[in-house]
């Protein structure tokens, strides 16, 4: 069972962040996750929202924005994140639109031919499946995580066509019996956001395979 610090270590500084970023290599996790959009020049930037108005000083879209001008509203680009972290780490990108899956491809075959990364270390998921479609056609080396907040079996059905690595849905969804079935079609399982700690004892005693916490130290 991995831990995966979710937006870096979210639970203790402003996710998202290489500050976050940081903090999460300092807990010893074994991966990241984090969230990603597109700038108005192109540039893959570490943000959650379509806005930049709930994480900084500022207002507006982010794909209005310059990676230039985001950089100085403190959000990192995926490159930046990338250089921070050790390439041992695992890194799960999660595409929050649906103008970034190509860019975010290229950026990750890159890695791994020119800076020593390996395809083992990445994992790309999105609630919006048709980004993994693009994925699973056109690098199957990258790892798919099918992510979901309503049904494991409609998950399932679709990790099965994108020949997906992990489902990864929300915690409160799993029982015993749809972990068994995940695991029998051969899938991983990466459960969020687990942060208290009967939540985290739960989906220990389902033998899930990560879990992305805004406290990975307490995982
Ligand atoms: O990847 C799991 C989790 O991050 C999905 O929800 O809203 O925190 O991006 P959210
Ligand atoms: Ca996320």
């Amino acid at each position: 069972m991995i831990k995966i610090g979710h937006r870096g270590a979210k639970g203790y500084v402003a996710e998202n962040t290489l500050a976050s970023f940081q903090k999460a290599i300092d807990l010893i996790v074994d991966g990241i996750e984090l969230d990603v959009h597109l700038s108005s020049n192109g540039e893959i930037m570490v943000i959650h929202d379509e806005t930049i108005d709930r994480t900084t000083n500022g207002n507006g879209f982010v794909k209005d924005f310059t990676s230039v001008e985001l950089k100085q509203f403190g959000i990192p680009t995926l490159t930046e994140v990338l250089d921070l972290m050790n390439h041992n780490f695992f890194v799960n990108i999660e595409l929050k639109s649906n103008d970034s899956a190509e860019k975010v491809i290229d950026l990750i075959e890159k890695y791994v031919s020119e800076n020593n990364w390996d395809y083992e270390n990445f994992m790309i998921s999105s609630f919006l499946w048709a980004n993994l479609e693009i994925v699973s056609q056109k690098n199957k080396k990258i790892k798919i995580g099918v992510l979901s907040e309503d049904s494991i079996e409609i998950a399932l059905t679709f990790a099965k066509e994108v020949k997906a690595f992990s489902v990864n849905p929300y915690f409160k969804l799993l029982n015993p019996e749809n972990v068994k079935l995940m695991h029998n079609e051969g899938f991983q399982i990466h459960t969020w956001t687990v942060n208290s700690p009967e939540d985290i004892t739960f989906v220990k005693s389902l033998l899930v395979d990560g879990i992305i916490s805004d406290f990975p130290d307490k995982i």
